[in-house]
């Protein structure tokens, strides 16, 4: 929760699953996250949390995306593995999980995260390549 949000909204609500049978019907629910784990957490968006003075309303896109990111790194760093799974915006999957983790009407699922014990370590890697990288202005090619 320590993830930066626009205008320090802070708009996030987390649903902690971990009852077997509750993390079935979650897997039922999603269709291309089937992978068994013994843990779940859904992030969701609080609509009233989210309002602000400038009627601007999908900046919670971005602050549940940081706090979800925040979530993988934590988890990483106590030796667990995650996936991220997109909820937000496929509508089967919002009116799937919103039934069956009874979330109020103001209360979105924005991304679920299945957390487990990882089958093997993957040494740190990066996906960095100069193709995606520009200098000055779009199209001016970046090399280190
Ligand atoms: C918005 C978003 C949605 C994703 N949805 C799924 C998903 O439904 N099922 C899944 O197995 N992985 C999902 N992933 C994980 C990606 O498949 C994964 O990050 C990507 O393949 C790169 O692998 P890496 O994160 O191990 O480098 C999602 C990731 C993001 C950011």
């Amino acid at each position: 929760m320590a993830a930066p949000s626009a205008m320090n909204k802070q708009p996030w609500e987390f649903v902690v699953v971990d009852d077997p049978e509750m993390l079935a019907k979650i897997r039922q629910d999603m269709t291309y996250g089937r992978q068994e784990t013994p843990l779940a957490i859904l992030v969701c968006v609080n609509e009233e949390k989210a309002r602000n003075d400038l009627n601007i309303d999908s900046f919670w896109i971005q602050d549940c995306s940081a706090v979800t990111e925040n979530i993988l790194i934590a988890v990483s760093s106590l030796g667990l593995g995650a996936v991220w799974l997109g909820v937000f915006p496929v509508d089967d999957f919002i009116i799937a999980l919103s039934k069956t983790l009874q979330l109020p009407d103001h209360v979105i699922p924005f991304s679920l995260l299945y957390i487990g014990y990882p089958d093997e370590q993957k040494d740190a890697h990066t996906k960095y390549t100069e193709e995606a990288v520009f200098w000055q202005q779009y199209g001016n090619r970046y090399s280190k």
